[in-house]
Formats: C-alpha cells, sequence, structure tokens
C-alpha cells in the first residue's frame, strides 16, 4: 500500500497512555523524527509483534494484523511525515 503517513495513520494507532509510558523510557511514539530513524521504527515494530519481549503494550490488547501492517506499510514506504 502506498502513501502511509504518519500523522494521519500510524499516530492515531498509539494510545495516550502509550505515548505517556514510553516517553519517559526515551521512546517517542508520537514524534515523527524519532520514528523515522530506521532503528527505532524497526524496535517499535518488533515489541508490538512481540518478537522482542516484553510485547508492547504490556498485558495487551495487542494490536491486530490491519493495525500491524500499517506500521510496516509505513516503514517500507518510507517513513513518510
Ligand atoms: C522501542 C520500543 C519499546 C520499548 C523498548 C518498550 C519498553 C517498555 C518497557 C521496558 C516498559 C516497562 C516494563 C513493563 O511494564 O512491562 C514499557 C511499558 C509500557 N509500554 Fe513499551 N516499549 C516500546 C514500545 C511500546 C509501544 C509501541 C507501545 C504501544 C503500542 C508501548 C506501550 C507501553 C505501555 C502502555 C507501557 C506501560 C505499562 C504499564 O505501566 O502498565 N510500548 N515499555
Amino acid at each position: 500500500m502506498a502513501d502511509v503517513s504518519f500523522e494521519r495513520d500510524i499516530k492515531p494507532l498509539f494510545t495516550d497512555d502509550d505515548i505517556d509510558h514510553m516517553e519517559g523510557f526515551g521512546v517517542l511514539l508520537a514524534d515523527h523524527a524519532w520514528m523515522s530513524q530506521p532503528g527505532n521504527a524497526k524496535n517499535v515494530y518488533e515489541y508490538i509483534t512481540g518478537e522482542q519481549e516484553p510485547r508492547m503494550p504490556p498485558g495487551g490488547p495487542y494490536w491486530d494484523d490491519a493495525k500491524t501492517k500499517l506500521l510496516s506499510d509505513w516503514i517500507e514506504g518510507g517513513y513518510q511525515p
């Protein structure tokens, strides 16, 4: 899928709780400049899928396939703002 936008499509997938909790760990989920660094985006993706543990958000609800695919499409689409 082309043209996945961070502001329009990805940022709204994170809850205020997700954003607030992770900011304390230096994980800036709502910040395009941080999220668009390839290593950061890859880590976020892997915590969401459980490839890295603990799977995020802790205890769930975990992202469904549609949300997870949107994130991987955004990464493959070149981290569009
Ligand atoms: C680089 C990516 C990430 C890392 C390294 C990371 C790491 C952590 C760690 C170490 C904790 C505290 C330990 C725990 O409560 O089990 C935590 C808490 C949390 N994380 Fe993440 N996380 C990442 C991404 C995310 C993402 C993408 C989400 C949401 C989709 C998320 C949502 C949360 C929430 C809501 C908490 C607080 C849980 C609570 O206090 O009840 N995190 N994260």
